[in-house]
C-alpha cells in the first residue's frame, strides 16, 4: 500500500514540476527567428546575441528583487515606464535600459494572442 501511495505522491510532484516549467519559461521566452526577423525590422542592425544578451539583460536585472513579470500583462507605454522606474534605485546604465527595453517590445509584439 504504501508502495502506491509513494508511487502517487511521486507523480503528483512530477507532473507538478513540468507545470511550473512551463510557466516559468513562458515568462522569459528564448530568441527565435521571429524575434530576430522583428528586431531587426524596428530597429535594424540587430543580430541573435544582441537579443540573446538583451534577454540575458532583463533576466538579471529585473529578477533581482521580485520574480519576473509576465511581459504580455503591460503595454508599451507602461513598460517603458515600468524600466525607468524599477532601473532608477539601481542606477543602470542608459544603453542596459534600452537593450532591456527592446527584448521586452520585441517579446509584447511578437506574442501570439491566440494562444
Ligand atoms: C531595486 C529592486 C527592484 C528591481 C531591480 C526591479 N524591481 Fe520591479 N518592483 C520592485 C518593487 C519594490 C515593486 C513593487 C512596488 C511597485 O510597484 O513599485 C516592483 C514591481 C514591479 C512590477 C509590478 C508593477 C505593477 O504596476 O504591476 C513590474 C511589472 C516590475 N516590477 C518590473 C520590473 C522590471 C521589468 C525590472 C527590470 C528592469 C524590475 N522590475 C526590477 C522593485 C524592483
Amino acid at each position: 500500500m504504501i508502495k502506491y501511495r509513494l508511487l502517487f505522491l511521486s507523480l503528483i510532484i512530477i507532473s507538478t514540476s513540468f507545470f511550473v516549467a512551463s510557466c516559468a519559461t513562458s515568462l522569459i521566452p528564448t530568441i527565435s527567428s521571429e524575434h530576430i526577423k522583428y528586431a531587426n525590422e524596428r530597429w535594424g542592425n540587430i543580430n541573435s546575441s544582441d537579443l540573446i544578451a538583451a534577454r540575458e539583460k532583463y533576466i538579471q536585472t529585473c529578477s533581482g528583487c521580485h520574480s519576473l513579470p509576465l511581459i504580455t500583462d503591460h503595454d508599451e507605454k507602461k513598460w517603458t515606464e515600468l524600466i525607468n522606474d524599477m532601473t532608477k534605485e539601481i542606477n543602470l546604465p542608459d544603453a542596459d535600459k534600452e537593450i532591456i527595453q527592446k527584448y521586452v517590445f520585441t517579446i509584447l509584439n511578437t506574442y501570439d494572442k491566440s494562444k
